[in-house]
């Protein structure tokens, strides 16, 4: 492996030169020897600098890396590269990964190599998207062991099975903000509460009178029970079932609708409301139809007499191409 030997004085100007041109070899680190620096490169790029000695290194220091992309180079076929993954979701001590058909035949060593990045993960599962109504994960074990976790985010804990129930890292910063907005002693209803992604966040970070958190799938309530005990979120009161018929009426100051398929339940949502309130509305919204939110809020509004203010809209991620989830919090009155 080729290095070229040059003084300190030197060093700086000759690793830009080398970058420039492509030459340096970004596997290996550069190497101080004494007054002298070893600037790592490629085979066939020594003419470049005939003004250095070019030396064999003999224990070579190979940079960690900890790009996924440029690890999977070297195991996959160039013509292959366009569809390596760059981007994965580290839930607690478990990886989920996107994978695109054209690799099916790589998904282990995909595996493998992320396992081997982060090995404090137990195990790599692939994503292949959320179904239904119940957002119920679709997803293939490609490497390691085990599926539930724990995942720690902003002072809260969150216990799932990542084969049962999805957990959407891009939710973090409305997650937060979330905690945040809620004065003390109001009352909240969270009419989508899965594993308790707002309730629990709300719990431990405000000081709510009451959440009642609804959720309709069995496995994620189980989860929501145990992060209730987990997260010592006594101010939560949890209710299994579906939301547009157990959701308690003319009780909240607040009520959370934390999926972006929820529409039809808006009436629900402003029933739910005291005389007055907030409802935090998330829809997935092409953006050429941006406003449909807002218009869909304010015919439920309307139809059941009542009076709407927009205080704010918020793009929560992109959802896919041309596509963003959004949230919006209305003031009924
Ligand atoms: C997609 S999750 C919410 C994700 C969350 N916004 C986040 O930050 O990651 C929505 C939850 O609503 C639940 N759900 C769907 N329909 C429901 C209904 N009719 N009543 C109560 N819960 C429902 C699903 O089971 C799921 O746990």
């Amino acid at each position: 492996m080729k290095a070229v030997r040059v003084p300190k004085l030197d060093a700086e100007k000759v690793r830009r030169f080398a970058e420039r041109i492509g030459a340096k070899d970004k596997s290996r680190l550069i190497v101080v020897r004494g007054e002298y620096v070893e600037i790592p490169i490629y085979e066939g790029y020594e003419d470049y600098f005939r003004d250095y000695e070019i030396v064999e290194q003999e224990n070579p220091v190979f940079s960690k890396k900890t790009d996924i992309y440029e690890i999977l180079k070297e195991k996959i076929p160039k013509d292959l590269w366009e569809f390596i993954p760059r981007r994965y979701k580290i839930i607690g001590d478990v990886i989920l990964v996107k994978i695109p058909e054209e690799l099916e035949g790589f998904k282990h060593v995909i595996g493998e190599e992320l396992l081997k990045l982060h090995p404090r993960c137990k195990a790599v599962w692939r994503d292949k998207g959320k179904e239904g109504m119940l957002r119920r994960p679709n997803v293939e074990l490609i490497a390691g062991w085990g599926s539930v976790t724990i995942h720690r985010e902003n002072g809260c804990l969150f216990k799932l099975d990542v084969t049962k129930v999805m957990f959407s890292p891009g939710n973090q910063g409305e997650r937060m903000r979330m905690a945040k907005v809620v004065e003390e002693g109001e009352v909240v209803v969270d009419m989508f509460a899965g594993i308790g992604y707002f309730s629990i966040p709300i719990a431990v970070h405000s000081k709510p009178k009451r959440i009642y958190s609804i959720e309709i799938n069995p496995d994620s309530y189980e989860f929501l029970l145990e992060n209730i005990e987990l997260n010592k979120a006594k101010r939560i009161v949890p209710i299994l079932g579906d939301s547009m018929h157990v959701t308690p009426e003319g009780v909240a100051d607040r009520v959370v609708m934390g999926h972006i398929f929820c529409h039809d339940f808006l009436p629900t949502a402003i029933r739910a409301l005291r005389e007055m309130g907030i409802i935090h509305y998330h829809e997935s919204v092409p953006e050429a139809v941006i406003n449909r939110p807002i218009k869909r809020i304010e015919k439920a509004c309307e139809e059941l007499g009542k009076k709407v203010k927009i205080l704010n809209f918020r793009k929560v991620k992109n959802y896919s191409p041309g596509v963003l989830h959004v949230v919006i919090d209305a003031l009924v009155y």
